[in-house]
């Protein structure tokens, strides 16, 4: 398959940072996630992902999120067939093909207009997934979206694009829209996104970044009232940390011990409302 890539923003172009890394991983001997969709993608556009710097930490990082992620939406879907998921900022993941998604429930995959029209054209479309273009801080795009049942809403690698402000009334919104459901995103806090403006392997981002970190995960249980943590997941405690190889196996251990330094990369937040 022969697809010419349109000219990305800088912000869309983020989309192949995770993308790579998720593939990155799947060739890894040890792989975490495993998710050979991804490296697929990025075989057939041909990606030149050695100019994004992708460390193994980075790599990592990236692949142990998008478990944890995955596994919410996972239980959830197991729970209620009949949902709605929202993946917003979805870029190019194919999070859908990683999970058993049942065939009452009906995935809405988000993302500017450009990297929507490159999506439906790389992956097969199919009658219950959705893909909507769209800047999700606009109002309009929910309009499309089924309510009255339960959502589950996802957003891997997006909030970090968000002022607070954008992300309160983005949230606002998708409380409104559903009657009942669960939000998880990778999350930042203030030390996270000083470290992200920084470091060598996030450069490309560093100068997108609008999120001012958050180092409560309480926080948004007073953005509205619905709001209510599940759990906030540190991925430096978390069981896979035992498959990474030894050095970072052992970078991981350290760090847990901090709550600071074991956020630093990132960690996953998980709400029901
Ligand atoms: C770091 S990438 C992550 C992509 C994908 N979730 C993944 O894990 O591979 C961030 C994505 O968010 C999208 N994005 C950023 N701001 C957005 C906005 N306001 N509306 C819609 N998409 C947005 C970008 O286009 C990009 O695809």
């Amino acid at each position: 398959m022969t697809i010419t890539l349109p000219a990305f923003t800088p912000l869309e172009d983020s989309l192949w940072l995770t993308l790579c890394g998720r593939a990155l991983d799947n060739r890894s001997s040890r792989p975490i996630l495993g998710d050979a969709t991804s490296d697929q993608i990025v075989r057939t556009l041909d990606y030149d992902y050695d100019k994004l710097h992708i460390d193994t930490n980075f790599r990592l990082s990236v692949a142990l999120r998008a478990k944890k992620l995955d596994q919410v939406v996972g239980d959830f879907l197991a729970r209620h067939p009949d949902a709605v998921v929202l993946d917003l900022g979805v870029g190019l993941d194919t999070r859908h093909a990683r999970l058993t998604v049942p065939a009452r429930a009906d995935w809405y995959d988000v993302d500017f207009p450009a990297v929507a029209a490159v999506r439906e054209r790389l992956i097969p479309a199919d009658p219950n997934r959705h893909v909507i273009g769209a800047d999700v801080r606009d109002p309009g795009w929910l309009d499309a979206v089924p309510t009255g049942r339960p959502a589950v809403i996802v957003a891997d690698g997006l909030m970090g694009f968000l002022s607070e402000d954008e992300m309160v009334s983005l949230w606002n919104r998708l409380l409104s829209h559903f009657p009942s459901g669960e939000l998880v995103f990778n999350a930042y806090t203030r030390f996270a996104v000083w470290v992200a403006r920084h470091a060598r392997g996030t450069k490309s981002v560093a100068g997108l970044m609008r999120f001012p970190g958050m180092d409560d995960p309480r926080k948004p249980e007073s953005w509205n009232p619905k709001l209510r943590l599940v759990r906030e997941i540190v991925l430096s405690n978390e069981p896979e940390v035992a498959e990474f190889p030894p050095r970072w196996r052992l970078f991981q251990r350290l760090i847990a011990h901090s709550t600071t330094l074991s956020r630093m990369a990132s960690f996953v937040l998980h709400y029901r409302f």
